[in-house]
């Protein structure tokens, strides 16, 4: 199963304004994340999921709480209590694709579990965000970064620059293996020269 977070933030790192709103929605990104998770299940925290206008189609959705009591009438909508259930009911059901879209909470919550990171990376540090995205190391990444864009937002009268970040996990264990496998190989060819 592959589990990816997708993110907005500003150079800090930042994903929520001074309002207490998502640091900003640029379209184009949006966009292109509203097609990678079509046909697959979404996960939010329940502050994100109570902001959502609406639910978009053809994905099943999870939603974390801790509070039991919690329901939601909309059979797109699953309710757990902690991302240890939710991982656990991903591979129970087989599921090949999740996608954890926020809020800043649940991206902390889900940041041990995920191999994939794609950032929508603002390239400002004027907004006066609170709630960070966790510090990933980039040692312990691949990172591929596209080329940046422009965005206009017409409410802000302002121009962003951005760019899409991603960020793989390096898979220890594989390289370990690798490491290991390679040691019978020298090996054997060290005894067949003597
Ligand atoms: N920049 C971005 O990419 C981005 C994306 C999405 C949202 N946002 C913004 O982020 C803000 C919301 O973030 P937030 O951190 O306040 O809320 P959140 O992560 O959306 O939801 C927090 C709630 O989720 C539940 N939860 C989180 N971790 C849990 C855990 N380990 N176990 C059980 N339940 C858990 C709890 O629900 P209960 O309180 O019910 O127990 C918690 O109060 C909004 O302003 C939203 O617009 C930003």
């Amino acid at each position: 199963m592959l589990l990816t977070l997708i993110a907005t933030y500003d150079n800090s790192r930042h994903l929520v304004n001074s309002m207490g709103e998502k640091i900003l929605t640029v379209p184009k990104f949006e966009i292109e994340m509203r097609n990678i998770t079509l046909g697959c299940t979404v996960i939010m925290g329940r502050e994100t999921f109570e902001k959502q206008p609406s639910l978009l189609n053809h994905r099943n959705y999870i939603v974390l709480s801790t509070n039991k009591e919690y329901k939601v009438s909309d059979p797109k909508v699953k309710v757990m209590y902690s991302p240890e259930e939710i991982i656990q009911y991903l591979e129970d059901t087989d599921v090949k694709q999740a996608y954890v879209v926020g809020g800043a909470k649940t991206f902390s919550s889900f940041t041990k579990y995920a191999t994939r990171f794609i950032i929508c990376h603002l390239h400002t540090n004027n907004l006066q965000g609170h709630e960070k995205f966790p510090l990933l190391k980039k040692k312990d990444f691949h990172i591929e970064a596209s080329a940046s864009k422009q965005y206009y937002d017409t409410n802000e009268k302002k121009s962003y620059t951005w760019h899409k970040e991603t960020f793989f996990r390096r898979d220890e264990s594989k390289r370990i293996d690798m490491r290991r496998s390679k040691v019978p190989l020298v090996l054997s060819l060290h005894n067949q020269t003597k």
